[in-house]
């Protein structure tokens, strides 16, 4: 590719493209006019992604704590077109605990799929347009928790704030190979993962209903806090990333679209 302007027109790698942020990302730049190479875990929902415009779309099931599957994955997706250009990297986990109830286990789980995998693949892409010689941009979904932690979030957060340095030290080093770096901090944004119950110690998860209910006082509480009232839509971060993998003079940013959290 050789209009480095327009990576939103040209050969996309995306994260966690099966739901939530991920999938707004990849049908935004589906709707631009990009071929989006889609991963994710769950095959039928990235078939379904596969069959809104199949002559754009490839899709690979991945787990990504995995290197043999990352690698894999990083094989077909820099040959199928004839290379990438761009890499929204938005898969990851939450494990809602409070600080003293942090178990080893669920903080490794965190690191594995919201750092540790991001990071080879990062370098995977880094890799792969340093030899090409032609440029690129990836974006990093990382999240307003890494600068500002919330309860319950601790690990998370401190993933988060690992994410943000990963895309700014990688946009130090890659800016002389043409690739730039930037992540997008979202707020609290409508998807899967805001769903859960945030267990306090002592707790027992509730079931059916009750837990339903539960869920759904989390979540208004959750709007309560936004200024506006409001969550952030998958959509809205889909369009500061496809802004980010475009904006030229853009790199090493850590891009914040909270609605007005960071307010409070
Ligand atoms: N929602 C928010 O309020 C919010 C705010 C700030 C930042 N973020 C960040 O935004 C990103 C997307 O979150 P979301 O809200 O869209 O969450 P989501 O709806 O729960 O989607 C998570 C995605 O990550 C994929 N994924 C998770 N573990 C994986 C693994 N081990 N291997 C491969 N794929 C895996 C899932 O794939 P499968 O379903 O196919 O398994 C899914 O596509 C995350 O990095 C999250 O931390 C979210």
């Amino acid at each position: 590719m050789t209009d480095r302007a327009s990576i939103t027109s040209g050969r996309v790698l995306v994260t966690g493209a099966s739901r939530g942020i991920g999938r707004a990302v990849a049908e935004l730049l589906v709707s631009r006019g990009a071929r989006v190479f889609a991963t994710g875990r769950d095959g039928a929902a990235l078939e379904s992604l596969r069959a809104l415009a199949p002559e754009q779309v490839a899709t690979f099931e991945a787990e990504l704590t995995d290197e043999v599957e990352r690698r894999r994955l990083v094989e077909f997706a820099t040959s199928l077109w004839g290379g990438l250009d761009g890499m929204v990297l938005s898969a990851g986990i939450v494990r809602y605990q409070e600080a003293l109830a942090i178990t080893e286990a669920d903080l490794r789980a965190q690191l594995d799929v919201n750092l540790i995998a991001p990071t080879m693949l990062l370098r995977d892409f880094g890799r792969h347009l340093r030899d090409r010689g032609t440029g690129g941009a990836a974006v990093l979904v990382g999240s307003t928790l890494g600068m500002r932690p919330a309860p319950m979030t601790a690990a998370y957060a401190a993933t988060k704030a690992g994410l943000h340095a990963l895309a700014r030290g990688f946009a130090h080093e890659l800016g002389a190979h043409g690739i730039r770096v930037n992540a997008v901090a979202p707020g609290i944004i409508d998807t899967e993962m805001i769903r859960a119950v945030r267990l306090r110690e002592g707790e027992v998860e509730p079931e059916g209903p009750a837990r339903d209910a539960r869920i759904e006082a989390e979540v208004d509480g959750l709007r309560a806090l936004c200024p506006e009232g409001r969550l952030g839509t998958p959509e809205q971060v889909a369009e500061a990333v496809a802004y980010l993998l475009d904006a030229e003079f853009v790199t090493g940013e850590v891009y914040v679209l909270d609605g007005g959290l960071g307010l409070r």
